[in-house]
Order: C-alpha cells, then structure tokens, then sequence
C-alpha cells in the first residue's frame, strides 16, 4: 500500500529501514514522546518489521519524502471494524525535518485513507502535555481535545499526563 501526499509518501516498511528505526528509538530526544522506553537491537527491529505483515489491527507505513528520504513511521493502531474506530501514531525519527510540514502532510493522506478506505468513524490518539509541537500538528489536522490521562507516563522518574485528542469522520469532511 502506498500513500501519496504533496511532501510525504507512506510505503511499506522494509527490512534495510532497520537500522534508522534503532537510531531513532534510541535517540532520548525522541522516545521522551513515544510510548517505548526499553533499548531497542537491530535484531529486535528485524523482528518486529517481519511481524508487520501478519498484524491484521495495525498498518505501520513508512514515510519518505517525496524525494524519497525515509524520515519516520505513521501507524493506525487497534483498528477495531465493529465500532469503526482507530488510534494513530506518528514518528518523524529525523529530526532535521520537524517542523517543517511533514507531518501536517502525513496526517491529511493518513485521515483520508482511515476515513475513506477503512470505513471509520472516529479516529483518536495521545500525545504527552510536554509535546506541544505534536499538539499543535494535531490541532492544525482537525483533532479536538478531549481529555486528560493523569500521569499516565513516567519520563526520567517524573509521571506526566496524556492529552487525549480525537476526530470524527464528519468533522474531518466539514474540513477538507
Ligand atoms: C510531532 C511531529 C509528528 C510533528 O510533525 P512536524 O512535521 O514536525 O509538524 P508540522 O511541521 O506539520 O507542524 C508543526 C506545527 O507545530 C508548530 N510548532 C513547532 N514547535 C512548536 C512548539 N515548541 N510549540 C508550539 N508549536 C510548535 C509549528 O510551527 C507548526 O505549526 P504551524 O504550521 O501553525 O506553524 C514530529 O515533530 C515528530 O515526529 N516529532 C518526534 C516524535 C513525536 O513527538 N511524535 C508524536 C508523538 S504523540
């Protein structure tokens, strides 16, 4: 499945993207965002994209640029058909293209593919209360503040609090 935005587009994850993935997920400027919080091993990221295909609730794409530059990974996580919802996750892992609209771009050609290809209807996702540059994305995308998770992450031994954002397929239509 291939994804084209105007600077951005979504591949399949290969094999030989490993080695940026352990980079970046080992980079404490970027995981203090993620979820992850364990080492990550060349093995261990072989294991896990080979793992991608058989994963029938998540898609995880790559992102290039559309000079083909492979900058970070988008995921639709949890996709549940029955109640027609899913939780996205970005990471632009190369950090010389934050900022920059990226991520902007992903987000339309992702919500265009959940909305209109998988048939859902509310699409949602977290991001920590010390990342305001991944609030300030979703804001611009369409997504609404919904609510708070307290102290739901623990960073360097201090909890933090997740921001809870989301948006609906009809708020999404009324925008594009
Ligand atoms: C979060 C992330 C996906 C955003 O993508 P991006 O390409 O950097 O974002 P964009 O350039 O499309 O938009 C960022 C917006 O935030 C603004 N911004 C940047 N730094 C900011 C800051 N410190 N405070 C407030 N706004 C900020 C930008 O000005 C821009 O808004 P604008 O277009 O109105 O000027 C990307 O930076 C990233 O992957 N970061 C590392 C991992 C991460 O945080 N993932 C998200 C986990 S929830």
């Amino acid at each position: 499945m291939i994804l084209k935005g105007k600077k951005t587009i979504l591949r399949p994850i290969k094999l030989s993207d490993a080695p940026r993935f352990v980079r970046w997920m080992n980079d404490p400027e970027i995981i203090q965002y993620l979820s992850i919080r364990n080492p990550v091993t060349l093995e261990g990221e072989k294991e896990w994209i080979k793992s991608l295909k058989k994963n029938k609730n998540d898609i995880i794409l790559a992102i290039d640029t559309d000079k083909g530059v492979h900058i970070g990974s988008i995921g639709i996580h949890r996709i549940n058909k029955e109640h027609q919802r899913a939780t996205l996750g970005i990471n632009i892992g190369d950090k010389n293209y934050w900022g920059k609209g990226y991520g902007s771009d992903v987000f339309r050609s992702i919500l265009k593919y959940c909305f209109g290809e998988l048939g859902l209807h509310r699409v949602e996702l977290e991001v920590h209360e010390t990342n305001p540059r991944a609030k300030r994305m979703y804001e611009k995308s369409g997504f609404i503040f919904e609510g708070v998770k307290r102290q739901a992450n623990l960073h360097d031994g201090k909890f933090y609090d997740n921001i809870v954002m989301s948006i609906l397929k009809q708020e999404w239509e009324k925008k594009k």
